[in-house]
């Protein structure tokens, strides 16, 4: 997701003040930060990374050390609300495994969410059908994902109405992808020294050749908010 299209997405949610989120695999923090910077919010991240929660801490002191989050460092699927409390965002973005799959983790946010309250989920979809070698060669199944529509009809099944989506373009991706390509050069030319750049190379040697010739023509990005009945 383009830089822009992440100020339009916190500027379209509007919260009004008190605001509670929870951002399960908050990874650095951005989102919640991002929000508390641009709103009266409290919120909970929650990932299983120390080195993104440490992250995540450094950045709240610096950006928006009078507001209250706070970052756990957890297994997404072990937490558990104070007792009773309902949030009233709830998301996870880019992180659906913890919960098993996109429906899963519809089901578990919409169960931490307050009735009205929006429940906001990242998740991958295939453009078109994936290639059997793709499938093989990257370790997915064809069920690692789904159509965009679907992703959207999961949630209405379970009585979430979608409000709105919002779509990577071939740009975002090629930024998302690419960008790693850059950062293990510049690791690389930083520490040359370093025993693991050799394997370090062959992995995005890998990943460079999947991405080129299935990954960007197959898969998308979606963010998909909710609104909890
Ligand atoms: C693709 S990143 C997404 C981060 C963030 N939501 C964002 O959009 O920038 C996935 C994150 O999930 C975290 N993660 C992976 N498994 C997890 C788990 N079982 N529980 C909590 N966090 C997890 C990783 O540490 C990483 O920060």
């Amino acid at each position: 997701m383009s830089e822009e299209k992440f100020e339009r997405f916190c500027n379209l949610l509007n919260l009004p003040r008190e605001t509670r989120v929870l951002d399960i695999a908050c990874g650095k923090g951005e989102a919640l930060v991002r929000l508390a910077e641009k709103y009266d919010i409290s919120g909970v991240g929650v990932d299983l990374s120390p080195f993104c929660i440490n992250d995540c801490r450094k950045k709240h002191q610096e950006r928006a050390p009078e507001t209250d989050l706070k970052f756990i460092e957890l297994d997404g699927a072990k937490y558990q609300p104070a007792s009773g409390e309902l949030f009233d965002v709830a998301m996870c973005v880019g992180a659906s495994w913890i919960f098993e799959d996109h429906a899963g983790t519809l089901r578990a946010l919409k169960r931490m969410t307050r009735p009205g309250g929006l429940v906001i989920v990242g998740e991958p979809f295939w453009l078109k059908e994936p290639d059997a070698e793709y499938l093989e060669t990257s370790k997915m199944t064809h069920d690692s994902f789904r159509l965009h529509a679907k992703n959207v009809l999961q949630g209405e099944e379970m009585g979430l109405s979608c409000l709105y989506t919002l779509v990577s373009n071939k740009d975002d991706w090629d930024h998302y992808e690419t960008l790693q390509w850059w950062a293990v050069d510049n690791y690389i030319q930083l520490h040359p020294e370093d025993l693991d750049n050799q394997e370090l190379l062959e992995k995005t040697k890998n990943e460079k050749e999947i991405y080129l010739k299935w990954g960007r023509d197959t898969l998308n990005w979606g963010i998909y908010i909710f609104r909890n009945p």
